[in-house]
């Protein structure tokens, strides 16, 4: 097999003469994967129920007579005009009750009948129609789940809302508990009282909040199991995937992963973020991670610049290149772009293209192509190999939506402490999967844990049986604070984990002020907005700064490494040791700056044996297979080492 490479092919945008050029266009940059019509159903469809397929069998047809696989489309994405005429209430409507119009794209209610039904005639017509396609290779259920409308809050969502809430909970008193609407007079007497979490004078009931959460990112979920069903029936044996979107808050991308034969990603860092390849090095472990390590394709990435940001600067040159080795490095086996031909027209004209408005005599053009070229003479080396990791760091969407719901004990954005510890490990050349907490974690030399602030009883068992049974277990702070139902853990907070750890925690002590988003999460001591707390010990090296959190930690077993130095808090245990069984649990109750935690991680690491070499900054290296690949962002140079160079 081929490393796939190619992109998201919109014929039906040109007219016919240019498809005939794009093909040996595509033949010559090595192109061998097209993703064809994902916003083409009101041309399939042009009036309900009447189909126009001959134009795509020519596609298709083109494609396969230049040797040009396809990833097909379901183009459910974007509803046609007429639809939304005949049925406006199909329309999402957003939390302060503002319909959504068609115009842009993905105007459609998740829980929408109308919707789902029409989608599955479509999907349906379109799998007899191409099952037997000799150029058929994958399936593309619809685009970007919840890209740009992740939640609807209109009537329909509503009663569906009321009837997954009555699946899971049975009884309205049930509910009533896990709610907990004694507060505020919120007693609920039926279900037909209960309505999504529109906007609201004040701050709403937390577990409502992230019941809407889960039950969104679960409809999301309905319509693309609805078409899964339609084409594993009529076009079996033929791989089906959607595109993810990295770290994206409101889908639960671990309930997903299951359910589609290949992960397959959508990435665009910004070219002019200096933080932003550390942030992709960390999504392609995520989507790497989602099937167990199993190889993933990176379905759309900018040939250059994007036309959606604020400024959208350009890609460097080599830099696209680089980026897309990180990819391959990090588990793709698939590279592939937004768009393949810049349109010359609508609200994407001004995004890049593989084939650009200046055509094929320039840079984007010609770097296309030097990496088609290079990545076919790679493909038998990476195609199905895997990249080892020896640590692993829990990744949790119930903790993401509920450490970020507003009165909480100050806003951390969660991503902020996954990232800060995911980088250093970057920095130490170590390579993380990310991991559920209930996941087999046995594989693994050192699990970190960073604000797990939602937890399950099972999932703390789990973490503890781990650590127990010889692993090495790092903690963070705003761990199991809650359980599922977002009630306090009493007593000390982390459940289980007070044993693990051999402490409990007596009170929080954030810095005041908010932190910013995960650009922010390093920012030096120097730079940051809000005060640190000072903390020292040998582990971090001395004295260190902790960023915007601490707590009041109780050791009770637990060895004291390092202490809190400010006012108020002097003494406060910072990091922990704990031995539990035959392995160790450490603590650590803020965000240490980067340099106490390399000096912290260090020490962890090699007590786990895990082997680190310090990577500097702006470079990777990362192993996959009998393969070493080092990246260098600074000059955007790529080195393959092999096994015994
Ligand atoms: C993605 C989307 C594509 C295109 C691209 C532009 O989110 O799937 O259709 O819009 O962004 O960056």
């Amino acid at each position: 097999m081929p490393i796939w490479y190619g992109g998201d092919y919109n014929p039906e945008q040109w007219p016919e003469e240019v498809w005939q050029e794009d093909v040996q266009l595509m033949q010559r940059a090595g192109v061998n994967l097209a993703t064809v019509g994902v916003f083409s159903w009101a041309k399939l469809e042009p009036r309900p129920g009447e189909y126009d397929f001959e134009w795509l069998d020519r596609v298709l047809d083109g494609l396969h007579a230049g040797g040009v696989r396809v990833d097909l489309a379901t183009a459910t994405a974007s509803p046609p005009p007429w639809l939304s005429k005949l049925h406006p209430e199909m329309l999402p409507v957003t939390q302060d009750g503002t319909t959504l119009w068609p115009g842009g794209r993905q105007h459609y209610c998740p829980s929408s009948p109308v919707y789902r039904e029409h989608a599955a005639r479509l999907v349906t017509a379109l799998a007899e129609r191409y099952a037997q396609h000799p150029a058929l290779e994958l399936w593309h259920v619809n685009n970007e789940y919840g890209c740009h409308v992740p939640r609807c809050y209109c009537d329909v969502s509503a009663e569906a809302f009321r009837r997954w809430l009555e699946e899971k909970y049975g009884t309205v008193e049930e509910l009533n508990r896990a709610w907990g609407t004694a507060f505020w007079s919120q007693r609920y007497d039926s279900f037909d009282e209960i309505l999504p979490p529109r906007s609201a004078p004040t701050f709403q009931n937390p577990t409502q909040v992230i019941d809407f959460d889960r039950f969104s990112s679960g409809e999301l979920l309905e319509c693309y199991r609805s078409e899964v069903a339609i084409l594993r029936r009529v076009s079996p044996g033929v791989p089906i995937t959607t595109n993810f979107m990295g770290f994206f808050k409101p889908v639960d991308y671990w309930a997903w992963a299951p359910e589609v034969d290949v992960i397959a990603d959508d990435s665009y860092p910004d070219p002019a973020d200096p933080d932003a390849i550390e942030f992709a090095a960390m999504s392609r472990d995520l989507m790497r991670s989602l099937r167990g390590g199993q190889p993933w394709i990176l379905m759309e990435q900018a040939p250059s610049a994007v036309n959606w940001r604020q400024r959208n600067k350009p890609k460097a040159a080599g830099q696209m290149r680089a980026w897309s080795y990180q990819a391959v490095a990090r588990g793709a086996d698939g590279i592939l772009y937004f768009q393949w031909r810049q349109s010359a027209a609508g609200a994407e004209k001004f995004h890049s293209g593989m084939v650009p408005h200046g055509g094929t005599d320039t840079r984007v053009w010609r770097e296309i192509e030097a990496l088609g070229g290079e990545l076919k003479e790679l493909s038998d080396e990476v195609v199905g190999t895997r990249v080892p990791a020896r640590v692993a760091m829990v990744f949790d969407w119930d903790s993401w939506w509920a450490i970020e719901q507003p009165a909480s004990p100050t806003a951390v954005p969660y991503l902020s402490g996954v990232f800060a510890w995911h980088r250093s490990l970057q920095a130490l050349g170590v390579v993380v999967d990310f991991v559920q907490p209930q996941s087999d974690l046995s594989a693994y030399g050192l699990v970190l844990v960073p604000s797990l602030f939602v937890a399950t009883d099972a999932q703390l068992e789990s973490l503890h049986e781990y650590a127990s049974s010889g692993g090495r277990l790092l903690v963070t702070h705003q761990t199991a604070i809650l359980d599922e139902d977002l009630h306090v853990r009493l007593g000390g907070y982390l459940g289980r984990l007070q044993e693990t750890l051999g402490l409990w925690i007596e009170e929080f002590s954030p810095s005041a002020g908010a932190i910013g988003p995960y650009a922010g999460a390093d920012v030096t001591p120097e730079a940051a907005t809000v005060p640190n707390v000072p903390f020292e010990g040998d582990i971090v090296g001395g004295r260190a700064e902790g960023l915007h959190w601490a707590e009041v930690v109780r050791p009770r077993e637990a060895a004291v490494l390092a202490r809190f130095a400010e006012p108020g808090l002097e003494g406060s245990p910072a990091v922990t040791r704990n031995e539990t069984g035959s392995g160790a649990a450490w603590y650590v109750a803020t965000l240490p700056e980067p340099a106490a935690r390399a000096a912290l991680l260090r020490t962890v690491l090699e007590e786990a044996g895990v082997e680190t070499e310090e990577v500097p900054k702006g470079q990777e290296r990362v192993r996959r297979g009998a393969l070493t690949f080092r990246i260098d962002h600074g000059d955007q140079s790529v080195t393959i080492d092999r096994d015994g160079d």
